[in-house]
């Protein structure tokens, strides 16, 4: 059903810091994935700088506050700021969380998670077909790390996800280290949880590392990548026919052969899996 998007490979989640070395090292880089949020209502040179990298790139709009799970329904004032941005790029798939960022008009500013309750699969699939009365590219969702648990579920995360996704018939783009941070920090099991997912409807991977703090791993995009994260991505892209992989680095940027050693070991996992080249 997601067999028809493009592979686009190995990719960069683009952050400015690093603009000259990108172009520096072009040929390492298939393609690039913006923060949808940092080119709405954007000053003059914002918008240049996405023309530029449109002119030599694929971009993936990644859009972080549209807030799908809010039962209050979505804020359509953003979203038809999104919808110019998505028809604008013409990407392949765009992607958002399954999470809430607003609720009763406030913007938390996080990234924050639902209870695993049937009404919040509800709320998700309402608001996801409204999204798609203002945009027809296809849309995929990732799963986020959570430092709380909500009462109440009816269902664990891996059904719920699984149901989200089904039910709205949406791609998913699996954040690997997301999924490592959450089984590190409460204990599952990372293969009994990857093994629930519906394999068929995964499109993109996320990775990165996090750091340490008082005994609980944080998702900071700050450190390389982890030896377990990596072993992860193996196994996933073993079993799913992943379209492409970014790595999602925001903090504490190193040099950028770093990051480009990083895209090679991914390159390297998707060859030995005939996914990309
Ligand atoms: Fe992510």
């Amino acid at each position: 059903m997601f067999s028809h998007l493009p592979t686009l490979g190995v990719g960069l989640g683009f952050r400015e810091p690093f603009k000259s070395d990108l172009f520096l090292n072009r040929q390492q880089v298939d393609f690039l994935e913006i923060v949808a949020e940092h080119y709405l209502d954007a000053p003059v040179q914002k918008q240049q700088e996405l023309e530029l990298l449109a002119a030599h790139f694929s971009i993936i709009p990644h859009a972080i506050n549209l807030s799908l799970g809010s039962a209050e329904g979505l804020d359509t004032d953003y979203l038809g700021k999104l919808a110019a941005l998505i028809k604008q790029l013409n990407p392949p798939w765009w992607s958002e969380h399954i999470c809430f960022t607003k609720a009763g008009g406030v913007d938390i500013g996080h990234l924050s998670p639902l209870p695993y309750t049937k009404e919040a699969v509800e709320v998700l699939c309402r608001n996801i077909a409204e999204v798609r009365r203002w945009v027809d590219v296809p849309l995929i969702l990732e799963n986020i790390t959570y430092m709380v648990t909500l009462p109440g579920a009816e269902m664990t995360e891996a059904q719920f996800l699984t149901e989200v996704v089904e039910r709205a018939d949406c791609g998913l783009l699996l954040d690997v280290t997301n999924l490592h941070t959450n089984a590190v920090n409460y204990g599952y099991d990372v293969r009994a949880f990857l093994a629930q997912l519906p394999k068929e409807r995964i499109v993109q991977l996320h990775f990165v590392g996090g750091h340490w703090h008082d005994g609980i791993l944080i998702d900071s995009h700050s450190q390389s990548t982890p030896l377990e994260v990596w072993e992860l991505i193996d196994e996933v892209v073993d079993c799913a026919s992943v379209k492409g992989i970014v790595l999602e680095r925001d903090e504490n940027l190193p040099p950028f052969g770093e990051l480009a050693g990083e895209l090679q070991k991914a390159r390297e996992i998707g060859r030995s899996h005939g996914r990309w080249g």
